[in-house]
């Protein structure tokens, strides 16, 4: 577990989610935007506990990624784990921050009952329409995720623009870094729900989409990652953008 300070805005952690977020402080953050593992991909343990790069990937896909982690609880265990995290996240939030949380379809009914057990009120969902998935013969197509809006008590609404609810980005293959990359457009989008220069914590940060939308439209970021490699991964995008913007 170790620190890492790109700015003053910009803080890196690398370790455990729950552990790092018991040490920071309260309200200190003015919104949470962060897409966990999502210990889906099947009904049965055996597809849960598959590797993720044969759950989250289309058959046939070549690429390699680094491993990601923390994708295989059982259902009731994943609902306690998420539970404990979003508490922090509440705790860490100030009043009236927005709360975005990834899911997909299956999860989605755990997610929104965890995210309300640890306090945040719920307020709906976006749907990212990813524009491809794979066929399905003789039913519909999973073709979006969904984020989970919520707040902490009463929203602090910094916009007066009325938003989507459905927000169109493809996956580009080419662009991707993480086994389970979002697309940076998408994540600006979503972050007009914050001030222009709000302080977004992201608790499972992955290869850092969240922190380069961040960066890209002026915010602070605070990012935390269990896997060494995909922090270095992170480290070293973040810093090769902060190094570009100067
Ligand atoms: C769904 S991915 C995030 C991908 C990210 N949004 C991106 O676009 O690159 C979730 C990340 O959480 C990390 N993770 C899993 N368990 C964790 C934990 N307990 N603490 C911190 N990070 C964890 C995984 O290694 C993985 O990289």
């Amino acid at each position: 577990m170790f620190t890492v300070h790109l700015s003053d805005s910009v803080t890196l952690f690398h370790g455990d989610a729950l552990r790092i977020l018991t040490t920071l402080p309260d309200a200190g953050v003015d919104a949470v935007l962060t897409d966990p593992p999502y210990s889906s991909g099947g009904t049965c343990m055996g597809a849960r506990q598959a590797d993720p790069s044969q759950k989250y990937q289309q058959s046939g896909t070549k690429r390699q990624y680094p491993p990601m982690l923390g994708d295989a609880k059982d259902q009731h265990s994943w609902i306690m784990w998420c539970t404990l995290w979003l508490s922090e996240c509440w705790r860490i939030a100030r009043d009236g921050a927005p709360l975005m949380v990834f899911t997909d379809w299956r999860q989605l009914p755990a997610l929104t009952d965890a995210v309300q057990a640890a306090g945040w009120s719920w307020r709906g969902i976006v749907a990212w329409d990813k524009r491809s998935s794979r066929p399905q013969l003789g039913r519909f197509r999973q073709q979006c995720e969904y984020i989970i809006f919520a707040s902490k008590g009463r929203f602090a609404a910094p916009t007066r623009a009325c938003l989507p609810g459905v927000y169109a980005y493809p996956v580009i293959a080419a662009q991707k870094i993480h086994l389970t990359s979002k697309p940076v457009a998408l994540i600006e989008d979503l972050l007009a729900v914050t001030a222009p220069q709000a302080s977004v914590l992201d608790p499972f940060m992955g290869a850092a989409s969240v922190g380069e939308a961040c960066i890209r439209t002026g915010r602070g970021y605070v990012g935390v990652e269990l896997s060494r490699e995909y922090f270095e991964i992170s480290r070293a995008r973040l810093e090769t953008l902060h190094s570009e913007r100067r």
